[in-house]
C-alpha cells in the first residue's frame, strides 16, 4: 500500500443481501454510526448489492465509509444484459471492485474474464481486490498451487505502476460461511507466500504497495488474532458485514491494533 494509504483496510461484502432496500438503508445508517467520522487508520469499504448503490451514496456522503461493488464486466459497454460496466459502478461512487468471488468462480467464472476484469478495473485506477483461495486443504501442501495458480493467472499483464491499486484477499473456500476459520499461522503462512509470488512478478516494491486481506469467517473473536499473528492488512468480511454491531466492532479491532503497533 502506498506511504499514504490507511494501514488497514476492512471490506464488508453483503453478498445478496439484505432483502430490501428499506433494510439496506438501515444496516448501512447503523454502520455509519458506529463507525464514525473520525480521521482513522483503517479504510472502510461496504460492498452492498449493485442495485442498492445509488441510495447507499446518498447515505454515505462522509467517504468515511467507501463503497465497493461485488462484481464488473470487463467491457465499456454493450450487448451484455444484466452486466454492469465500471464507469457505471464509478458513476454511483464506487471505488473499490471485488473480482473472483469464489462464490463467482463456482458459479463458472473463469480465469479469463477475472484476468479481463483485473485490466479493466486496474487501467480504470479503481481499486481490484482480487480473491483468491482453495476449496480444500490437503496434506501435501497442493493448495499453495492453487492460489500460486489463481494469482498468476489474475495478475498477467499487469504493470507495476498498476499495483497501488491491487488489493489480494485471500479467502479460504472452506472457511467461507462456514464458522471455521483459516488460523492466524495459516493466515500468515499464506500471506508470505503471496508475497513470494508478487516479489518474483514485481520485485521487493510490490511488498509495500498492494494489501493481502483475509476473508472467511472472520469475527470480533478473531479479527485480533488474525491482525496480530496473522499479520494481515484488514479483512474481507462477509457474515459479519451484515451486522452492524460485529462490522463496526472488527473496525474498531483494527484501529485500536494499529494503534498498538505504529510502524
Ligand atoms: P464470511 O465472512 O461469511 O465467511 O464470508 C467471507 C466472504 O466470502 C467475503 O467475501
Amino acid at each position: 500500500m502506498s506511504n499514504t494509504a490507511p494501514k488497514l483496510l476492512v471490506m464488508g461484502n453483503w453478498k445478496m443481501n439484505p432483502p430490501t432496500i428499506g433494510s439496506a438503508k438501515e444496516l448501512m445508517l447503523d454502520i455509519r454510526k458506529g463507525i464514525g467520522r473520525h480521521k482513522s487508520e483503517v479504510e472502510v469499504v461496504v460492498a452492498p448489492p449493485t442495485v442498492y448503490l445509488p441510495e447507499m451514496e446518498r447515505i454515505t456522503p462522509s467517504q468515511r465509509i467507501l463503497l465497493g461493488a461485488q462484481d464488473v464486466h470487463s467491457e465499456k459497454s454493450g450487448p451484455h444484459t444484466g452486466e454492469v460496466s465500471l464507469s457505471m459502478l464509478e458513476s454511483v461512487g464506487v471505488s473499490h471492485i471485488i473480482i473472483g468471488h469464489s462464490e463467482r468462480r463456482a458459479a463458472g467464472e473463469t480465469d479469463l474474464e477475472i484476468y479481463k476484469n483485473v485490466q479493466t478495473v486496474l487501467k480504470g485506477k479503481a481499486v481490484a481486490v482480487v480473491c483468491v483461495g482453495e476449496t480444500h486443504r490437503d496434506a501435501h501442501g497442493n493448495y499453495f498451487g492453487v492460489v500460486e495458480a489463481q494469482l498468476r493467472a489474475a495478475l498477467r499483464d499487469v504493470k507495476p505502476m498498476w499495483l497501488k491499486y491491487l488489493t489480494i484477499a485471500y479467502e479460504p473456500v472452506w472457511a467461507i460461511g462456514t464458522g471455521e476459520t483459516a488460523t492466524p499461522e495459516d493466515a500468515h503462512e499464506m500471506r508470505l507466500f503471496i508475497q513470494k509470488i508478487l516479489m518474483d512478478r514485481f520485485g521487493r516494491s510490490a511488498l509495500k504497495k498492494v494489501r493481502i486481506l483475509y476473508g472467511g469467517s472472520v469475527k470480533p473473536q478473531n479479527a485480533e488474532a488474525l491482525l496480530q499473528e496473522g499479520e494481515v492488512d484488514g479483512f474481507l468480511i462477509g457474515g459479519a458485514s451484515l451486522k452492524a454491531k460485529d462490522f463496526t466492532e472488527i473496525v474498531k479491532i483494527g484501529e485500536r491494533y494499529v494503534k498498538n503497533n505504529p510502524s
